[in-house]
């Protein structure tokens, strides 16, 4: 299958390495490939998205992109750089409250000097319908704005998971491995939709495995299956996901979302200091810790896993008190 054009800014292929120490403890085979290395102030899974979405922004003939998230979002902060590098405006809808400190990737918003509107949560639940009124104020004024979805989970950005899977297959060749699970973070959902498709294309054995760190499968299952039919009805994938599938692991989110837990905090210390895997509080800790829980009750006992690290470092900086008062 010949996918449709991108934009080429993330680094990529993405290596694969194995966890020695997290193997060796957990007693089940574990790699990471490292999606938290796409780039420096772009990093982590959101990039390889935004390869697709932009491109067909400027072929539409995009000058500002639109998108929305949560204050710390890592995809809105990837799409202001993303914005600035290619001579865009950008507009981010935040949910929160102006903060008292600017840090982490709202801080980075401020540098690349994004257009900033902050929406209350109850502004940002029809958030779709508030980005329409975004793009519609800004076509009035006489630009042309392009609306990416939240956490780019769109038909466009779901093809850069289905890129990735042909890296996995390769990283299987390189090491002479087979995966048996492909063990993420989902937030909202497009890269489990990308995955799903890509395994099939590529031929993987590997299972997709998301970890939601909010909402759960009974949220996310339909709008993954929707994700994927709209994607290959779109790119004419020839490939069918059925619902029921789509493997996702409740339980694991903690309080809430970007809320951590002391547990939680401890298994993201323990990657760092074990593997040299540094993980964020908000999305890829969870997933790991999931993980982790999962394979002490069972889940992957005698499977070989991959962790996909999907990035997120500059949401470490504000949980700095949390993690300064670990032991
Ligand atoms: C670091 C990180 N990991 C994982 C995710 C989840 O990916 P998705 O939104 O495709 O479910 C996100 C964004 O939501 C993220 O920023």
């Amino acid at each position: 299958v010949t996918l449709p054009p991108r934009l080429s800014v993330a680094s990529l292929p993405t290596a694969t390495r194995r966890l020695t120490r997290a193997s060796e403890q957990l007693g089940v085979q574990l790699w990471v490939k490292h999606d938290d290395d796409t780039g420096g102030v772009h990093s982590g899974n959101k990039i390889r998205k935004l390869q697709y979405a932009v491109h067909e922004a400027l072929a539409a003939g995009a000058d500002t992109l639109v998108t929305c998230g949560g204050l710390q979002s890592n995809h809105c902060r990837a799409t202001a750089v993303l914005a600035r590098r290619l001579g865009l405006d950008v507009t981010l809808c935040l949910r929160g409250t102006a903060p008292a400190r600017l840090e982490g990737n709202h801080l980075l918003d401020t540098v690349l000097g994004a257009d900033i509107v902050l929406w209350t949560p109850d502004q940002y639940r029809d958030h779709e319908a508030g980005m329409a009124s975004v793009a519609d104020r800004l076509r009035a004024a006489g630009r042309s704005p392009f609306v990416i979805a939240e956490g780019c989970s769109m038909p466009a950005g779901c093809l850069g998971y289905v890129e990735a899977c042909r890296e996995i297959a390769a990283a299987e060749t390189e090491h002479g491995v087979q995966f048996d699970a492909i063990v993420h973070a989902v937030g909202s959902g497009g890269t489990t939709a990308g995955l799903e498709l890509g395994v099939r294309l590529a031929g993987l054995r590997a299972n997709p495995v998301g970890i939601p760190v909010c909402d759960d499968a009974a949220y996310f299952r339909p709008r993954i299956a929707k994700l994927c039919a709209d994607t290959a009805a779109r790119y004419g994938l020839d490939v069918h996901v059925d619902p029921a599938d789509i493997d996702l692991l409740d339980g694991h989110g903690g309080p809430g979302y970007g809320i951590t837990t002391p547990p939680q905090i401890a298994d993201l210390l323990a990657a760092a200091r074990d593997d040299g895997l540094v993980l964020d509080p908000v999305y890829t800790s969870k997933a790991w810790h999931g993980l982790r829980h999962e394979i002490a009750a069972g889940r992957f006992a005698g499977q070989t896993v991959l962790f996909l690290h999907t990035g997120g470092v500059f949401g470490l900086f504000p949980h700095a008190e949390a993690l300064a008062a670990a032991p």
